[in-house]
């Protein structure tokens, strides 16, 4: 059994998806949970369906200045944080050939320099934990950053990008024990890219979204895409202290699909 009792734990991104499956899990495993997002009214509205002392705050996480003022209201509540999870992440699909740096460059800052920012101002938080305990970081990559798939160049990059800064700094980190990892999920039924055009057939005609889950059920061995659910789970292990030894390490959660 994970057990996240007396964790304080912070969670980027979790008004949506895996972000949300995570805090709601953390919190039935004992956390405290500081919920942020920059979507910060849906934020509140998951704190408040899971109770438990859980809260939210505003965090665009490309913002080095709310970042700044996340911790500094943690440190004030808390005066430590157990648990980061960096979730928060946009995917913009896009042939190659018609993507600018721009696509790019917009990826990158929220996947990548907000990845970077959050490890680099919780650090402090997170050594204050560490000095009589331990500490965990947990970013979130995809599949995406081990595998390619057509049309997410920038997106790869930067998921690619965040499993090395993970690896980097956990080896700066493993002697303070602060421990960082990374998840690798597969395809998830979550609202991400949710705002781009679906594919089209050879018609030309677009896809509706029963298609495009049959189509991409039809890729992983398992026969389905994932759910948030089948992720909570291996970052809450990350995030617990029985994942004490592992640090530096990559969990892929994909049904199979990078196995084949
Ligand atoms: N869904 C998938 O198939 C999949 C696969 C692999 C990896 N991932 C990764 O999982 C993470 C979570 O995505 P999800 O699938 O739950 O998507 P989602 O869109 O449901 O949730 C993402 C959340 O991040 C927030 N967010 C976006 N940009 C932000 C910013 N600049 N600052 C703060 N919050 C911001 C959104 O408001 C949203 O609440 C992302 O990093 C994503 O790349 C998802």
């Amino acid at each position: 059994m994970i057990d996240l009792a007396n964790k304080i734990a912070l969670v980027t991104g979790a008004a949506s998806g895996i972000g949300k499956e995570t805090t709601t899990l953390f919190a039935a495993l004992g956390a405290t949970v500081v919920l942020t997002d920059r979507n910060v009214e849906g934020a509140a509205e998951v704190a408040d369906a899971i109770g438990n002392g859980a809260s939210a705050l505003a965090l665009d996480v490309m913002d080095a200045g709310q970042w700044s003022e996340v911790c500094a209201e943690i440190d004030a509540a808390h005066g430590r944080l157990d648990v980061l999870v960096n979730n928060a992440g946009i995917m913009i699909a896009r042939p190659f050939a018609d993507a600018g740096v721009e696509i790019l460059r917009k990826q990158y800052a929220i996947n990548v320099e907000g990845v970077y920012l959050g490890m680099h101002t919780a650090l402090p938080l997170l050594r204050r934990a560490a000095a009589t305990g331990s500490a965990s970081i947990v970013n979130v990559s995809s599949i995406y950053g081990k595998v390619a798939g057509s049309e997410y160049a920038a997106y790869s990059a930067s998921k690619g990008a965040v499993r090395a800064l993970s690896k980097a700094v956990a080896i700066e980190l493993a002697k303070e024990r602060v421990r960082v990892n990374c998840v690798m999920p597969g395809p998830i039924a979550t609202n991400l890219g949710a705002d781009w055009e679906p594919p089209k057939d050879e018609s030309g005609r677009l896809l509706t979204p029963e298609e495009i889950l049959a189509a991409w059920s039809a890729l992983i061995p398992a026969g389905r895409i994932g759910m948030p659910q089948d992720i909570a789970p291996l970052i809450a292990f990350l995030a617990s202290d029985a994942a004490g030894f592992v640090t530096g390490a990559e969990y892929i959660a994909d049904g199979g699909y990078t196995a084949a």
